[in-house]
């Protein structure tokens, strides 16, 4: 099996096509515009009187000021710098300079991206090809409301890297020993598949030496490409969805459901859950994170060993998924050609 882990070498670092989270729906509010920077791109989202999101470049078609800063008014986007009005649909309705009622010349329209909102996130889809159907989405997650708490925030560690820190529970008693401990360090009963596109692992963490306060740590995850997670822990689910701000940070969105606690209590333990798990990702791994010399996604050079398989199925799934766009993207202009030709 190591033969197997070490011959999964990664030196790419491009982008599975796929539904990214971009943010929560709730953070879209119906009184005023968000920006968000994903793949080092600023986008403004908004609602439209329908409730639909709308998504467009961050960027005024006048002289480009951050439309995320304006305010919303009569179901449009008011730019805050002069004052020129998009719609829903992206078309420049004012231009109050010109006056009221003015034709609007061509060319201030801006280009609406398509997103969808689905289970309380907002998706932006991201790579070459058609849209996927579905978004990733990995059966039995928490959906939003009662019972659940979501979270977000950015990190500046590269989006992979944060990738790699997730398909990892190893670290955890050494890394995390102040902050998580009672977990062991050997990793038993270990089991990584492949089920229906989502990876699943499990493990039990256990002492070398158990005792009264040492006891075995079962640990079970999911992972769906590109990059969700749903991890079973300390008697929360948590599910973690990242993407790539820019090549130096990640944008975490986390949700966290106790199934023991439904309701308020749910929701208030979930929330402080989500807290402590923010600290330990910024107090811990980020430094360690920071610190791994070879380039995130880069196994060339790693030294694997078998607990360390899910991390290599899941960069294996991801290899392939890269080369089967890349492969149908070939295919596709080829076909363009001959049919030109
Ligand atoms: S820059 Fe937006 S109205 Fe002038
Ligand atoms: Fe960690």
């Amino acid at each position: 099996m190591i033969d197997e882990i070490e011959q999964t070498s990664h030196t790419e670092n491009q982008i599975v096509p796929a539904w990214y989270a971009i943010a929560a729906g709730s953070a879209v509010v119906w009184r005023k515009p968000i920006g968000v920077k994903r793949f080092g791109e600023a986008f403004v989202l908004w609602r439209a009187d329908d409730g639909r999101v709308v998504c467009m470049p961050d960027r005024c078609s006048h002289r480009s000021a951050a439309l995320s800063a304006g305010k919303l008014r009569d179901g449009c986007l008011e730019c805050p710098y002069h004052g020129l009005r998009f719609d829903s649909a992206g078309r420049c309705v004012l231009i109050p300079a010109n006056g009221v009622g003015a034709p609007v010349p061509p060319g201030f329209a801006l280009p609406t991206i398509s997103v969808r909102e689905e289970h309380g996130i907002v998706w932006l889809w991201r790579g070459a090809g058609e849209p996927a159907r579905d978004v990733p989405w990995i059966p039995g997650a928490s959906e939003p409301g009662s019972g659940s708490a979501e979270y977000w925030y950015d990190l500046n560690v590269p989006y992979l890297r944060i990738v790699e820190n997730l398909l990892d529970f190893h670290h955890f008693p050494i890394l995390h020993k102040t902050m998580l401990p009672g977990i062991g360090t050997r990793m038993d009963e270990m089991d990584a598949h492949v089920e229906d596109g989502i990876l699943v692992f499990s493990a039990t963490m256990r002492y070398e030496k158990p005792g009264a306060l040492k006891q075995d740590t079962p640990m079970k995850a999911w992972f769906a490409l590109p990059s969700v997670a749903l991890i079973e822990f300390g008697g929360f689910y948590v599910n973690y969805f990242l993407t790539p701000i820019d090549d130096e940070r990640c944008w975490i969105y986390a949700r966290y459901r106790s199934p023991k606690a439904g309701g308020l209590l749910g929701t208030a333990l979930g929330k402080i859950a989500a807290r402590y798990d923010r600290a330990i990702f910024i107090f811990q791994d980020r430094h360690a994170l920071l610190s791994q010399a070879d380039l995130p996604g880069d196994f060339s050079k790693f030294k694997l060993y078998p607990a360390d398989r899910a991390l290599a199925l899941f960069f294996g799934m991801r290899q392939q998924a890269i080369l089967e766009a890349n492969r149908r993207e070939t295919v596709g202009s080829s076909d363009a050609a001959a049919a030109a030709g």
